[in-house]
């Protein structure tokens, strides 16, 4: 059976434009609440295969999306290599931050597979339950975004300990990419090993980074990964994020070798029609606030996203992940807006 979204992906777009949404499986249903609060810790949810495969397949089923996207964190990597997270309610998530050569000297791909394993069976039960029209879809956190919370030891706001770092101790910093590269190309092909038909790497803080460190910061780990990747599974379809990333998606586009790129809710549609679309397929890229609002304006602003991309290969989809006061009825507003249009 033809798995539309994986098509699209590969450049072959098909009559009906295919849609999933970045954090489908969340706080504003009803049903994933109920799961999650059957497990205290995020952490041990994100490793209990048969709670996490369930809360993927929640969104499918109210709403029949064309991907589903595994249900984890990008944060199992760096727990994997050994570092301590755990999420706080109300503030977040938490890690004991790596800012020397002592502390990063404590992490390694020693254990990496082992510990994160319950991913990958959350994957392979994926791949059993889902109907084969459904693209599933694996991911990991690109290098930098990753590595903002591993230097941080939390979110922040414009991730100065990060950059400081990456500034004033150069030789450290390309250690820890070089570390992250090599967990996320391994953590990523076993995801495909297990079943994942295509992949995603979010690279949510790709905002406002000088230009030539994003190429060493952004670009080059990206490349690495995606080279690596293909290496082993030539096939399987790997889409970017490089969030907020501006005038930069172009090179982004053109240097990692992605197949496909998303859209934060800020990229005009012409200009990406007229400068990415010709080479990789698109996703994105309706505000998540809009989907809150809902009505009409949402319907409208749906339809322009699908009307200025329709000639080229276009994934619908978020600018970002839904929020948690999304209502349900709106998302399946918006759903069926996306399955009724036509190219
Ligand atoms: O449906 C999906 O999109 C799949 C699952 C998924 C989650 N996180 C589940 C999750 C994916 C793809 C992610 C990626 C992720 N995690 C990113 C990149 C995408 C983005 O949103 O920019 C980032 C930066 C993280 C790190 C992270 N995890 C943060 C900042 C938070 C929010 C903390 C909070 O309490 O709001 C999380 C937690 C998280 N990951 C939740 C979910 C559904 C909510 C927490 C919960 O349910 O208790």
């Amino acid at each position: 059976m033809r798995k539309l979204l994986l098509e699209t992906l590969t450049g072959n777009p098909g009559e009906r434009v295919p849609f999933w949404f970045m954090r489908q499986a969340g706080r504003y249903l009803p049903e994933y609440r109920e799961v999650r609060a059957s497990t205290k810790s995020f952490m041990e949810f994100c490793y209990s295969p048969e709670k996490a495969a369930e809360v993927t397949l929640q969104p499918i089923r109210r709403y029949d999306m064309d991907g589903a996207i595994l249900f984890a964190d990008i944060l199992v990597v760096p727990d994997g290599l050994g570092q301590d997270v755990w999420f706080e309610a109300g503030v977040g998530p938490k890690l004991t931050p790596v800012r020397d050569n002592a502390t990063f000297s404590k992490l390694g791909m020693a254990g990496f597979h082992d510990k994160v394993a319950p991913v990958y069976e959350t994957v392979a039960r994926l791949k059993k339950a889902l109907p084969e029209d459904k693209t599933l879809l694996g991911f990991a956190g690109a290098p930098w975004t990753v590595l903002t919370y591993m230097i941080e030891g939390s979110g922040s706001k414009d991730h100065g300990a990060a950059r400081q770092l990456g500034y004033g101790n150069p030789e450290l910093f390309s250690r820890m990419l070089e570390l992250l590269v090599e967990a996320t190309a391994e953590y990523l092909c076993r995801q495909i090993e297990a079943g994942a038909d295509a992949v995603q790497i979010f690279d949510s803080w790709a905002a406002a980074i000088p230009e030539p460190m994003f190429d060493a910061w952004i670009i080059e780990p990206t490349r690495e990964i995606v080279s690596r990747v293909r290496a082993r599974h030539p096939d399987t379809p790997i889409i970017g994020f490089p969030r907020l990333a501006g005038a930069q998606y172009e090179r982004f586009v053109a240097k990692t070798g992605v197949n496909a790129v998303s859209l934060d809710t800020g990229v005009p549609l012409d200009w990406a029609a007229d400068k990415l679309q010709p080479s990789v397929c698109v996703q994105g890229n309706i505000d998540p606030h809009l989907v809150v609002a809902g009505g009409k304006p949402m319907v409208e602003e749906a339809n322009r996203i699908l009307e200025t991309l329709k000639s080229g290969p276009h994934i619908f989809n978020l600018g970002h992940g839904f929020v948690p006061e999304t209502p349900p009825e709106n998302v399946k507003l918006l759903s069926e807006t996306v399955q009724a249009f036509r190219r």
